[in-house]
């Protein structure tokens, strides 16, 4: 036999191997798909964002998840057509205004829907937030508590809370939005009473509570490399001085795909910058997660404009393959149809990779590539 035969033996070798490979992962098709539908191989889901994710070896890719009674909605969160998700963050939910209204009076109605969604498809929670300074009911500002009280309001808080979903959190961001852009602590409850220890605090209870979710600090802006960036690796130093214990850092990636008034001219930094900070926090032994991805634009949005995103989103992914702390990424939504990014910038949106008719944008394809090759 001569060697090129050889060579073509053990290529065709090689490939029946992986196929079989990716036979076993994906027979049966998750999620009831049906194995005759237009564009699918046999019973073989296309390659979706989470598979992708996890052939390269990260954890996760996941959105926010806001019930609707919307059955185009439903389907792409449901993974109708391939395995794009593996995750959800409650949108608004699990916050503090909706989970305890009064002191002491706990909803979880909202909350455990999303759980209930969420286990149903076998998808983890990425559990979304334990303190902030918004979204607070009016009774914590206005009760003037004291130190001691409002440390007690927290832990109150967070037993209920994380400790409802102690099983399925597999993260928590546990203190969401402490700095203002020049790195400083922004103003709130927690700061101004109980000062910077709020933080460690708030980590060591809900590792008391829920001791199998990961605990994240989140912000927005720490993408730039900027004081807030320097300032978030403060946090992490922080905590893990008073002996407590923080896993990760989310930097949540509300990000722009061109220069609009809300950005005051920025845009998505280069992959380079992404990477030098995501390597920061790794370099201090937690993980990163861009936890509240989008990328919006000024309205309408052109075909050039979506040809942009579609490189801003794949900067972002690869920037997350690079670095191997970076465990998941998750999306601020699934479709253009709805965002609170219109509701807040004015003229401004098509932030998704689905657009309005939950169609796939080139976005979509940009993050993939992005997964898959970066
Ligand atoms: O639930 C009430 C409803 O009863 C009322 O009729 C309606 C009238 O406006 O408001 C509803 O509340 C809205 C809530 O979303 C639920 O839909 C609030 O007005 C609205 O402000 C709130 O917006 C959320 C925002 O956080 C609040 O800060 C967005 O949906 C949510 O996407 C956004 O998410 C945040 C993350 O938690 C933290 N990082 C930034 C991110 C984007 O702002």
């Amino acid at each position: 036999m001569q060697l090129s035969q050889i060579a073509a033996i053990l290529a065709f070798t090689a490939s029946a191997v992986a196929q079989n490979a990716q036979i076993a992962k994906r027979d049966p098709p998750r999620n009831g798909g049906d194995c005759n539908k237009a564009g699918w191989n046999g019973c073989y889901n296309p390659v979706g964002l989470a598979d992708a994710m996890m052939q390269r070896g990260r954890e996760f890719v996941g959105f926010a998840l806001t019930i609707r009674n919307d059955s185009a909605e439903l389907s792409v969160q449901s993974n109708t057509y391939e395995e794009d998700f593996n995750s959800v963050t409650p949108e608004n939910d699990m916050k503090w205004e909706v989970t305890e209204p009064q002191r002491n009076v706990f909803n979880f109605n909202g909350s455990d829907k999303i759980v209930q969604f969420a286990t149903s498809r076998g998808y983890e929670i990425h559990c979304h937030n334990l303190v902030w300074h918004s979204q607070l009911p009016p009774w914590i500002a206005a009760g003037n508590f004291s130190n001691a009280t409002l440390i007690s309001i927290m832990e109150n808080h967070i037993k209920n809370l994380a400790g409802r979903y102690a099983d399925v959190c597999t993260r928590w961001d546990v203190v969401n939005e402490a700095l203002n852009e020049d790195g400083t602590y922004r103003s709130s409850p927690w700061f101004n009473t109980i000062g910077e220890a709020f933080l460690p605090i708030a980590f060591k209870f809900a590792a008391q509570y829920s001791p199998k979710s990961k605990l994240y600090y989140n912000d927005y802006n720490l993408e730039y490399n900027g004081n807030k960036t320097v300032g978030a690796k403060r946090i992490v130093d922080l905590i893990k001085s008073y002996g407590v214990r923080i896993d990760g850092v989310g930097l949540q990636a509300h990000l722009t795909t061109e220069p609009t008034p809300s950005s005051g001219g920025g845009v998505t930094p280069s992959q380079d910058t992404l990477e030098t900070v995501l390597k920061g926090f790794t370099k201090k032994g937690v993980s990163v997660v861009y936890t509240e991805l989008d990328e919006r634009l000024v309205v309408p949005a052109t075909k050039a404009k979506l040809e942009i995103q579609k490189q801003t989103f794949k900067t972002v992914a690869a920037s997350c393959l690079a670095v191997k702390g970076c465990v998941g990424i998750t999306l601020w939504g699934v479709s253009d149809k709805y965002s609170w990014i219109p509701g807040v910038f004015a003229g401004e949106g098509a932030a998704l990779v689905w657009d309005e008719n939950f169609q796939k944008k080139p976005a979509y394809y940009g993050m993939l590539e992005g997964i898959q090759k970066g």
